[in-house]
């Protein structure tokens, strides 16, 4: 019977210190978790960030006469890009301005790849195949209109088609 007691009593001293000590690791950890928390989460700008943002009242009151502060980020009117109207490749400007009458040979108009029908004409030189696109002129087989009557075309523009059509054409 002794025994028993002696047994139970070892146990439950051991029983006691294991908890005390739990106890003791309990208040320990929360101790320390309250003077390091601060340090690394509750003090930083994010963490106060965020509670400020979720506290914030959804909307606010503007007296007559009160200034409204900027709240939220302030969008900046978007100043449209200047329309800048991207000049076009020869073979842009030809197959927009120019195709409908060369494509085919529309009126008289030297077909664009028929060498036969471009030699003569190049032979002029660039110069007055160019001005003549660019002024337009009465030919001997139909009237060339001035840039193709497409005159919201530069002279570049007119140009550079000149140049694809003859290089297409010789
Ligand atoms: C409405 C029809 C028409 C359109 C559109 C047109 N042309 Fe012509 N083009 C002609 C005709 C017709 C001739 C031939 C005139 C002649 O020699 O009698 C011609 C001739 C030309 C010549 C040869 C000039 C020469 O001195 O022999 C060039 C270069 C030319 N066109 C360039 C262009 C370009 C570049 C465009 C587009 C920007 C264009 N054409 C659009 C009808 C057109």
């Amino acid at each position: 019977m002794s025994r028993d007691q002696k047994f139970f009593d070892m146990y439950s001293l051991v029983i006691g210190v294991l908890a005390a000590i739990a106890l003791a690791i309990l208040v320990l950890a929360m101790k320390m978790s309250d003077l390091t928390q601060g340090v690394y989460t509750r003090d930083t700008a994010e963490y106060q960030a965020a509670i400020a943002n979720s506290i914030a009242p959804v909307g606010k009151v503007y007296l007559p006469g009160e200034e409204q502060e900027a709240s939220g980020p302030v969008v900046e009117a978007a100043t449209a890009p200047e329309p800048v109207a991207a000049a076009m490749t020869g073979p842009q400007v030809y197959n927009s301005a120019c195709n409908a009458c060369h494509g085919i040979g529309v009126a008289g108009a030297p077909k664009l790849g028929d060498a036969a029908q471009w030699a003569e004409r190049i032979a002029q030189g660039m110069d007055v195949l160019v001005r003549h696109a660019i002024e337009g002129y009465q030919g001997s087989s139909g009237f060339m209109p001035a840039k193709g009557a497409r005159l919201d075309l530069s002279d570049e523009e007119v140009a550079d088609a000149v140049d694809y059509m003859v290089s297409e054409s010789s």
